[in-house]
């Protein structure tokens, strides 16, 4: 999507002679009217870009945004500040809960792939697996460096994380909410692996899986099953690895116990294609 300019913002700091735009990304309600400073924007949409003036590298700027929508026929008004360097991106986000603090990053944040999957709301909550639970399922899935790795409703991306982290491999996770991709773009970005990790808004029940060869899940029974038609177009050989929640119809290869601070984890093995029950 190809930014717009917004008027020059207030500064603060030092800065040089050279002279960039800043870049920021807005995720919010699809109708919001959104301004900036007293500059009101006519895009719609849940993400929208928008590009500054020419500003001083260096230097620290600030838009305060407004963000004004109708939710259950009451009208929301939301306001934050954007601070903004020349040549970077920052990331808003206003929701309907608390709104979040915004973050300013080298790499773009990863967009949304549609409007209609940033409206659904997910089938199931964000609870995130623990950290040992985590390194038994790839080991599990006996992951290798040439792996490519997929979360499907990847919460906080530890998975994915990991997977990068410890195997060196390619990995990417998929969540439908918002809030959650930026928390996994957080993750990635602080554990120094934008190289292998990419991380995408979407529904995963829209996604063509065949480019992994590994795939994780922490989602319900009936979600696995509902995923049954696109898990069997994987690779042969692929491994899919599932936290707690079996798949009906589908014999595990090995299911193992693992003990967290007193609490019985299972993990299920499935390997493409998978015996049926
Ligand atoms: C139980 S959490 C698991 C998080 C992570 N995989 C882990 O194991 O730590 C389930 C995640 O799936 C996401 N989710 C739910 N329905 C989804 C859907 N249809 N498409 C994509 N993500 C979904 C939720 O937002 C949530 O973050």
């Amino acid at each position: 999507m190809l930014a717009v300019c917004v008027p020059a913002p207030a500064a603060y700091g030092q800065g040089s002679a050279a002279e960039q735009p800043a870049y920021i990304q807005i995720y919010l309600p699809d109708d919001a009217v959104l301004s900036f400073d007293s500059y009101r924007t006519h895009q719609i949409g849940p993400m929208r870009r928008f590009r500054s003036p020419p500003l001083p590298v260096g230097r620290g700027f600030y838009y305060v945004v407004r963000a004004t929508w109708q939710e259950k026929g009451k009208r929301i008004d939301r306001e934050q500040e954007a601070h903004v360097r020349a040549g970077q991106e920052t990331t808003l986000v206003f929701s309907t809960q608390e709104e979040k603090e915004s973050t300013t990053s080298q790499e773009p944040a990863r967009p949304p792939q549609a409007t209609e999957q940033k409206k659904r709301t997910p089938d199931v909550v964000f609870v995130p697996t623990p950290q040992e639970v985590v390194d038994k399922m790839l080991e599990l899935a006996e992951v290798k460096k040439g792996d490519v790795v997929y979360d499907l409703g990847c919460g906080d991306g530890r998975i994915v994380v990991t997977a990068a982290k410890k195997y060196g491999c390619k990995a990417t996770g998929f969540d439908i909410d918002p809030e959650r991709v930026k928390e996994s773009l957080d993750n990635v970005k602080k554990n120094h692996v934008e190289n292998l990790v990419r991380i995408r808004q979407a529904d995963v029940f829209t996604l063509d899986l065949r480019p992994a060869s590994v795939v994780a899940l922490y989602l319900l029974p009936q979600l696995n099953v509902k995923l049954m038609p696109q898990l069997a177009q994987l690779k042969p050989g692929s491994r899919i690895v599932s936290h707690d929640f079996d798949m009906r119809g589908a014999k595990p290869k090995r299911e193992v116990k693992v003990m967290v601070d007193g609490e019985e984890h299972t993990i299920y093995l499935w390997t493409v294609p998978w015996e049926k029950e």
